[in-house]
């Protein structure tokens, strides 16, 4: 995100934002080797190397995390060139430099973390560590147990066989069901593509459970922080030491 030059220097620890101010003025800043002096401009401090006295600055942010109840209709990135809802705009109040681990898709709901903390995500979301997920499918039609057993065993989508699946019938309606389904993979779409592949339609996807955190006490569109305890345990999950 861009930002002006005194507040990046100021979020770096090297000075107030008042005397970043005089730093820039007296040509002791610049930005990709250009001395800048102007106090207008703004820069994204991930695209652009700047220097105080020559030294880049480096940003030692407090480590954050949130877990969200994502609604329909935010994209699960930090921005959008075209403008359109993401979920950061669900945690205005953050100010850390969040993003979401994984993605739920645009029309998928639910359980989504929020943090600034790199380590955790490529380990959480590395398939090694088999990261359980459960989502609960609202799907055309009324599949039988027969069908769900292809679900169980695995089932072939275009990028490959899919691990087995943990499915269970939550519901049944006139002409609907409700099915939890639990995985450890994270491809593309694959619950829909999964549901798609034993001929049933997928009517609302909600993610209710990851790594073992569920969505009890959050509200859609809410979000609350993980407790210490929490973030201990997906570093367990995730096979890497707490610094
Ligand atoms: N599977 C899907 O199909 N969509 C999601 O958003 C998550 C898992």
């Amino acid at each position: 995100m861009a930002e002006r030059l005194q507040k990046i220097i100021a979020q770096a620890g090297i000075a107030s934002r008042r005397a970043a101010e005089g730093l820039i003025l007296a040509g002791r800043v610049t930005v990709d080797g250009q001395i800048i002096t102007e106090l207008g401009g703004k820069y994204d401090s991930s695209q652009h190397k700047i220097c105080v006295d020559g030294k880049p600055l480096t940003f030692t942010e407090t480590k954050v995390y949130y877990l969200l109840n994502k609604p329909k209709g935010y994209l699960s990135t930090a921005k959008d060139e075209r403008g359109r809802r993401t979920v950061l705009d669900l945690l205005p109040e953050v100010k850390e430099r969040v993003y979401p681990l994984g993605r739920l898709d645009n029309n998928t709901e639910g359980l989504l973390l929020i943090s600034n903390d790199g380590d955790l995500m490529n380990g959480l979301l590395h398939p090694r560590y088999k990261v359980n997920k459960t989502y609960v499918a609202r799907v055309a039609g009324i599949p039988t147990e027969k069908t769900l057993d292809k679900l169980r065993q695995g089932i072939k989508l275009e990028d490959g066989m899919t691990a087995p699946a943990v499915v269970k019938v939550l519901e049944t309606a006139d002409s609907e069901a409700k099915v939890e389904i639990t995985i450890h993979e994270g491809r593309n779409r694959q619950v829909r593509r999964m549901f798609a592949a034993i001929g049933c339609d997928v009517r609302a996807l909600k993610r209710v459970k990851f790594a073992g955190l569920t969505l009890a006490g959050v509200k859609r569109g809410h979000y609350r922080p993980l407790t210490a305890e929490e973030i201990a345990e997906l570093y367990h999950i995730a096979g890497i030491k707490q610094s």
